[in-house]
């Protein structure tokens, strides 16, 4: 699969994140029976990757603005065109040495993303895609899944922690959802939830709460894989609100109609 210069500097900006944090997490594996714990190492490992991806992209594509989680947003003189990027999402597993977590990259136009790069270091799989151009898991090319029965279908959502606002709600979505589903997984990483709703591995995903450095590229591998991405509240948007609701062609009208709690 031929993909665009800047799809091309986006996958070695975060095959170089990727190795970083490669390193770091064997070294969190070992700190893991101190009493100090990983923390504040995990923290560096987290800025490091995230200094290593803005010196790549920015020394690739000068002009455009960034939008990164640890450090920010910054306007570039190309008002249209900005990265949005998540260093390392799945920080908790990355922490705990479960080796479950990703570098998110995404590439927006015009408030559009155009493209995404959502790579998975510590399996080696590397999930991307352009706008128009399908969406590829180390260059096979992705589909969702063809699940059309809510019974058969396995979902995942992210269940907000510590005292965030949206825990109720989530909770209310998962006692609507368990009874006619197949199950529900809390992998702790939403672009790879994302990616996994693209490889078919998934059949649907939801979360409320999110940033858009967790969502801006998995929503590009859904919709380029044939899955469809939406807003929990109809008419907002997903990117300012952080949340979703993503699902195969198949399940994603009944899926939203529990999660939206339509009847
Ligand atoms: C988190 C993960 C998690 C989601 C959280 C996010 P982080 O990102 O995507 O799955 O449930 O809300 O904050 O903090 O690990 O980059
Ligand atoms: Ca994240
Ligand atoms: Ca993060």
């Amino acid at each position: 699969m031929q993909g665009s210069a800047n799809l091309n500097l986006m996958i070695k900006a975060a095959r170089r994140a990727g190795r970083s944090l490669i390193k770091d997490f064997r070294e969190v594996e070992q700190l893991q029976v101190s009493t100090k714990g990983p923390g504040d190492f995990v923290t560096r490992a987290d800025r490091e990757a995230e200094r290593l991806l803005r010196e790549e992209l920015s020394a690739g594509r000068p002009n455009y603005g960034w939008l990164g989680e640890e450090t920010g947003a910054a306007e570039g003189k190309d008002p249209t065109r900005r990265w949005i990027v998540d260093p390392l999402d799945g920080t908790t597993n990355f922490l705990h040495g479960l080796p479950h977590w990703a570098v998110s990259v995404a590439l927006e136009y015009k408030g559009e993303i155009v493209a995404a790069v959502v790579f998975d270091a510590a399996k080696g799989e590397l999930f991307h895609a352009e706008k128009g151009q399908g969406a590829y898991l180390n260059d096979q090319r992705m589909r969702v899944s063809g699940r059309s029965r809510m019974n058969e279908a396995l979902f995942a959502t992210g269940v907000p922690f510590g005292a965030r606002p949206a825990l109720p709600a989530t909770l209310q979505d998962i006692a609507r959802l368990m009874p006619g589903s197949a199950g529900l997984r809390r992998w702790g990483a939403a672009s790879l939830d994302l990616a996994y709703v693209a490889a078919g591995r998934l059949d649907g995903f939801w979360e409320r709460g999110l940033q858009p450095w967790d969502i801006a590229a998995g929503l590009l591998l859904v919709q380029e894989a044939g899955g469809f991405a939406e807003p929990i509240r109809p008419g907002s948007s997903m990117l300012e609100t952080g949340s979703l609701i993503a699902a195969n062609a198949g399940l994603f009208e009944s899926f939203t109609k529990i999660i939206r709690n339509e009847g």
